[in-house]
């Protein structure tokens, strides 16, 4: 079929959502009615000054958080129906997630932060042959083969945020959030870790969210959302 004619297909569907934080006396409300639909295969950019609630929405369609109000659907299905086995199932087999500070695991080796996710959703402690050699593969893909065994304390950030980038790929997932993914990164890592990621959106079809404060960045991707007081722009 031409693709033209294709209806894009939704993977996450976003309806009236509201985030509150309250410390006892005072709240704030940090994400005002929030709509907006995530199509297979886009690139979208989330801008907006620090503070703005970036994070905060990123973890929410991400299922790391949950709203105050509101729907957040996956393929359809409202994932306010799901229990936190369903929700955590849905995560490990749809969703990949890079943060800013990279969040590796200090103890464990290259190839063994890279595997965990494989591990916990298979529920097996080791790989299986296969398994290990998608996980050397990317490996190659990311440029690290000859770092596997080290740890992260041994990494650049820039080639810390490659381990993030190959552990949020090990289980295929369909979506990537990308939280600030070069927010700790020199311009020349910054820069190739952006064109990693632009390559995964445009080589295996993979969707990608990245919430940045880069602007310039932010514009060149093919759809861009703001951020302003709470409220989708
Ligand atoms: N757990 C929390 N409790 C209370 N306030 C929070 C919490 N997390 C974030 N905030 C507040 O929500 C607002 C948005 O934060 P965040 O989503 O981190 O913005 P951004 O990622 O755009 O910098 C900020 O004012 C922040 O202080
Ligand atoms: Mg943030």
């Amino acid at each position: 079929m031409n693709k033209r004619f294709q209806t894009p297909k939704t993977i996450v569907h976003v309806n009236g959502l509201y985030k509150k934080y309250s410390d006892g006396e005072k709240e704030l409300t940090v994400l005002k009615d929030i709509n907006l639909c995530i199509n297979k295969g886009e690139l979208v950019s989330i801008t907006g000054p620090s503070g703005s609630g970036k994070s905060t929405l990123l973890h929410i369609l991400g299922i790391l958080d949950s709203s105050t109000k509101g729907v957040l659907k996956y393929d359809g299905v409202d994932i306010s129906n799901m229990n936190e086995n369903e929700k955590s199932a849905l995560r490990n087999r749809k969703i990949g997630f890079i943060f800013q500070f990279f969040h590796l695991f200090s103890e464990l080796t290259v190839i063994e932060n890279i595997s965990l996710p494989l591990m916990i959703k298979n529920k097996r402690n080791r790989l299986l042959n296969k398994e290990h050699k998608a996980v050397e593969q990317l490996i190659q893909e990311i440029g690290l083969e000859k770092r596997s065994l080290h740890r992260p304390n041994q990494l650049s950030g820039g080639e810390q945020q490659r381990v993030a980038i190959a552990r949020a790929l090990v289980n295929q997932p369909e979506i990537i959030f990308a939280d600030e993914p070069t927010g700790n990164l020199d311009k020349e890592n910054r820069e190739s870790i952006y064109k990693l990621l632009l390559n995964l959106n445009k080589d295996k079809g993979i969707t990608i969210v990245i919430a940045t404060h880069d602007e310039a960045f932010a514009k060149t991707t093919p759809r861009m959302f703001k951020l302003v007081d709470g409220y989708v722009m």
